[in-house]
């Protein structure tokens, strides 16, 4: 049978970067004490008012249709939420709920994008960016952040890539891999770059709420801003709800149409009783969620002590969300190579960072998604590895 010309284009880079990962959960389940520091999945359980929350529902009913885009009580939660995270109004008309940012990212530049037309990607970026605008029919272009100025956005470099086919910025603040938080002057440059160019302006907010110091400043409160940015959101992280696939979309009236059309196309409706235990959360579950952030920022504290002094390695302290980026240079040893050989040597598995983008082949990513104990011994034994080549 044939199928679509573009399905080859599907398959995700950087799926050779979970070949350690794969094996370190395969070392695991056969009993020795790897510690896995590979992946961005949250450790914390689901807080057990949402889990009621859920079961509420379901006992009372909502567990048939829903329609698209989102029910009444989550986007009121959203609402609510979004208000007081920007300080400006956020109506419901502007907002669609999704099966995650995954969901909200594929939604969005369907409906904004044509084949061919370039999307702009700030690297490193997100390792699934790149499939989702593929499986879009469009194009990334990649602009490099600056490295040696804590991943700052490169102005100068993205006014460069933009040409005729280009349709969007996707920006990626606070950032995955590296933890960077945009400066409001940045964010505000960016989206006079996108202004002057007709460009929208999607803006992959995923882990604003696992803000540390500052909290991140949002190109949607800017002037000119809600007229052609999309908010990306999602629970997956502040909330530990990544199983439950809950997210959405701020952006323009009209794109919300075009979205929730879409979206009754791809699932007619998302699930109500999930969304109960997600307006649940938002409403109800702030206690939770400032302790899950308090305990990322402790863990990123202590496992950046463990390593400070080790000669050969530098970490960029995060400012935000639940990764660091090691830096291998001054070692001369890839990212694949470390990750392979730290596996190996000491039973823990850190995610090759060239898989993300060529410019971090000499950089491992870590999550920080193991308690306190078990991510000091981790470090310790990256310590040890490190101290031993
Ligand atoms: C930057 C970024 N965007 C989007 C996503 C997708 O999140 P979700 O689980 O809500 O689909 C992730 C997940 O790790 C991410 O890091």
């Amino acid at each position: 049978m044939k199928y679509a010309g573009f399905v080859d284009s599907l398959a995700a880079s950087g799926t050779d970067a979970w070949a350690v990962h794969t094996r370190a959960l395969q070392m695991k389940a056969q009993g020795e004490p790897v510690i896995v520091l590979s992946v961005g999945d949250p450790d914390f359980a689901t807080p057990p008012g949402v889990i009621e929350a859920c079961t509420r529902a379901m006992e009372a009913g909502a567990t048939k249709y829903s329609g698209a885009g989102g029910i009444p009580v989550m986007l009121e939660a959203i609402s609510m939420r979004e208000e007081e995270r920007l300080g400006v109004p956020v109506p419901q008309k502007n907002i669609v709920v999704t099966a995650g940012a995954q969901n909200a990212l594929y939604v969005t530049m369907r409906c904004t994008l044509e084949a061919g037309d370039e999307v702009i990607i700030l690297a490193p970026p997100y390792i699934m960016f790149e499939g989702v605008i593929r499986a879009c029919g469009a194009v990334p272009v990649t602009v490099p952040l600056d490295a040696a100025n804590g991943f700052a956005v490169d102005l100068e470099g993205l006014r460069q890539a933009i040409t005729p086919q280009t349709k969007a910025v996707l920006l990626n603040s606070p950032h995955n891999p590296t933890g960077a938080v945009a400066s409001p002057e940045s964010v505000e440059a960016v989206l006079t770059i996108c202004r002057e160019n007709d460009l929208w302006l999607y803006s992959d907010e995923v882990y604003a709420d696992l803000c540390y110091e500052q909290p991140y400043t949002s190109p949607y409160t800017m002037e000119g801003g809600p007229d052609r940015t999309v908010l990306i959101r999602s629970m997956s992280k502040s909330h530990a709800m990544s199983g439950w696939r809950v997210g959405w979309i701020v952006g323009p009236d009209q794109l919300c149409v075009h979205a929730r059309n879409l979206l009754n196309s791809m699932q007619y409706g998302g699930s109500a009783f999930v969304q109960h235990a997600a307006a649940h959360a938002l409403n109800n579950e702030g206690a939770a969620e400032a302790e899950m952030r308090e305990a990322y920022r402790r863990r990123r504290d202590i496992f950046l002590q463990h390593l400070s002094g080790i000669s050969g390695i530098s970490i960029l302290r995060p400012d935000a969300g639940i990764f660091c980026l090691m830096d291998l240079s001054a070692l001369g040893v890839t990212g694949k190579k470390f990750s392979e050989d730290l596996l190996a040597a000491q039973q823990v598995s850190v995610l090759d960072g060239g898989a993300f983008d060529p410019s971090l082949e000499h950089h491992v990513r870590i999550a920080f998604c193991q308690p306190e104990d078990v991510l000091g011994e981790g470090a310790e034994r990256i310590a040890a590895f490190v101290r031993g080549m």
